[in-house]
């Protein structure tokens, strides 16, 4: 596959992909290397959204070049926590209305973002023309970018599913309670069922105490590997702050309203763990992503 002939601007005029030989090594090491990383939970209105808009930001802030794909199908809204006011957004784009490079938005940060649409159908319910436009316009970012960051949106739906183990890399995010928990631990089995190589990371956001959300991590981990034989990696502790709904309402990001609250320090604790062992990730590429996305398409089911 001529990886380099999928620019934006041709989006429209690409012709349909190869399909996937039976022999394709999808786990082969990607050509372009951008690292992708799907924000993800069981249960919804854990905190994905508000850590995927400010884990970009301070990567960005870094000097990280990060774009964020809002593949919330059901309820999007990236851009609103942002006070964005995006023209055009992923309906233009598979519908063919406009290219990616015409529905991106680059925030001053150096942040990408692009804009989701709600009510869109499930990934596998797209025609098959739009679906490849959408995945098509996603491989010409590959290379261009560090980090390509995806929330997913909710729960175990076969888009979900579909994104998490094409992006190879997973961040979890769960609060303490009991139904998040518990959620979290039916998306890791369902994940677990496919078998497929996938990096599990925990977040376990809106923890007070501190010592709750890191007993909550230890206890999924530990049950995962148990009964599933996954690994789970903690890999943070997000305090319940009362300056995220704040920044929230004024649709600002809470990095940018209140740059020293609990929260912001944590998440520059949690991108700087996120981003010192990417050297040895195994980094998924967004042209590999695009493969697994195609050959996964017909195996998902739910
Ligand atoms: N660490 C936190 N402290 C306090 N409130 C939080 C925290 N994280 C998220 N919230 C609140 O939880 C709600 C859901 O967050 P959101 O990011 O939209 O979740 P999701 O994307 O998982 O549905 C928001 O109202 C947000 O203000
Ligand atoms: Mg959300």
């Amino acid at each position: 596959m001529n990886v380099k002939s999928y620019q934006f601007k041709n989006a429209k005029t690409t012709p349909p992909p190869e399909p996937l030989a039976a022999t394709d090594d999808l786990f082969a090491p990607p050509q372009f290397r951008s690292r992708v990383i799907a924000v993800s939970s069981g249960k919804g209105g854990v905190g994905k959204t508000n850590i995927a808009v400010n884990l970009g930001l301070t990567l960005a802030k870094r000097g990280i070049r990060v774009a964020l794909l809002d593949a919330d199908l059901g309820t999007a809204n990236v851009d609103v926590m942002m006070g964005l006011q995006p023209e055009y957004h992923l309906q233009h784009l598979i519908t063919g209305q406009r290219s990616l490079a015409e529905i991106l938005v680059e925030t001053p940060s150096g942040l990408k973002i692009i804009p989701g649409a709600s009510g869109l159908p499930d990934l596998a319910d797209l025609p098959d023309a739009q679906r490849d436009v959408l995945l098509r316009a996603l491989m010409g970012l590959d290379g261009t970018v560090d980090l390509l960051l995806i929330d997913t949106g909710a729960g175990v739906g076969r888009n979900v599913v579909q994104f998490i183990l094409s992006a190879g890399e997973m961040l979890l995010v769960t609060t303490p309670e009991p139904t998040a928990v518990t959620d979290a631990y039916a998306l890791v089995k369902v994940l677990a069922g496919y078998h497929l190589p996938i990096s599990i990371k925990l977040v376990v956001n809106n923890a007070q105490p501190q010592s709750e959300g890191e007993a909550v991590a230890q206890r999924l981990a530990t049950v995962a590997e148990q009964f599933l034989g996954r690994a789970i990696e903690p890999v943070g502790v997000l305090p319940r702050d009362k300056n995220v709904p704040q920044a929230v309402r004024h649709q600002t990001p809470l990095v940018e309203f209140s740059p020293y609250s609990p929260m912001a320090v944590a998440l520059n604790r949690l991108a700087e763990r996120l981003w010192s062992d990417v050297e040895i990730q195994q980094v998924t590429g967004i042209s590999q992503f695009f493969r697994k996305i195609m050959a996964l398409r017909s195996v998902i089911t739910g």
